[in-house]
């Protein structure tokens, strides 16, 4: 009963989240991708919304249903996740970026199917970088002026702590949440190392719903002092 008449955590914010991989195609029917799951953004969206937020989830291509009460925009590149995600961004209080961005698509992108051409060599793709969507976020006057608190993932493969620390400082964000390895995908649980400005603390193992709504606990306390 306490409980239910208790003011909720995230009441009055507006959540935005990325999750899941992005698609970068190459030609109609080929393209590159990740094998990100989406499963950590997902559970964050539930989190957020069952702590009371209004919650927007930008969605690469997954298979996983939509959230209850969660408004979902499914995009498939790079290029459509930031269009998304900058514009829900103008409105929102809190952004976590879990999505797995394709760091680079193909340079080029062929109306028709790419065909073998007989000479049993094999085409050269050129790719050019993607924008960064967190990055692009993080410095926008919103962020800055501290109306908007982005939350960064890093999937490190070697020296987490040492990486997560400098991919904070990097973006320019107040918290940033590592994958504890090792690198695994689709899974159901994981455990996570959070690094802020002046501390790093280890969420253990659990499923992801459990971690979820620890986080959104650890952001919900930094809230009030990052904001003033
Ligand atoms: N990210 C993003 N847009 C990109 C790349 C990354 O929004 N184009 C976000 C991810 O959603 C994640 C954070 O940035 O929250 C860190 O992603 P990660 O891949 O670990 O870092 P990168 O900055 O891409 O650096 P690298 O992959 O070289 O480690
Ligand atoms: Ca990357």
């Amino acid at each position: 009963i306490t409980a239910f008449f208790a003011p909720k955590l995230l009441a009055g914010q507006k959540l935005l989240v990325t999750a899941g991989p992005t698609f970068e195609p190459l030609d109609p029917i080929r393209g590159i991708t990740n094998h990100s799951s989406g499963k950590m953004g997902f559970a964050i969206a539930r989190a957020a919304h069952e702590a009371g937020a209004e919650v927007t989830l930008v969605a690469g291509p997954v298979h996983l249903p939509t959230p209850r009460g969660v408004n979902r925009i499914d995009v498939l590149s790079a290029q459509d996740m930031l269009e998304a995600t900058l514009r829900a961004a103008q409105s929102a209080s809190i952004f976590v970026a879990t999505a797995a961005v394709a760091d680079w698509r193909p340079a080029t992108h062929s109306e028709q199917k790419i065909k073998k051409d007989g000479s049993g060599k094999p085409p050269v793709l050129n790719f050019v970088e993607n924008a960064d969507i967190l990055l692009a976020v993080a410095r926008s006057e919103r962020a800055q002026s501290r109306k908007l608190f982005c939350v960064g993932f890093a999937a490190e493969s070697e020296n987490l702590v040492e990486h997560a620390k400098a991919k904070r400082e990097r973006k320019g964000i107040p918290l940033l949440v590592g994958n504890i390895g090792p690198l695994t995908f689709g899974q159901d649980d994981n455990a996570l190392l959070l690094v802020d400005a002046t501390s790093t603390r280890e969420l253990p193992r659990a499923p992801k719903l459990t971690l979820a709504r620890e986080l959104m606990a650890e952001i919900a306390v930094r809230l009030p002092d990052w904001r003033v």
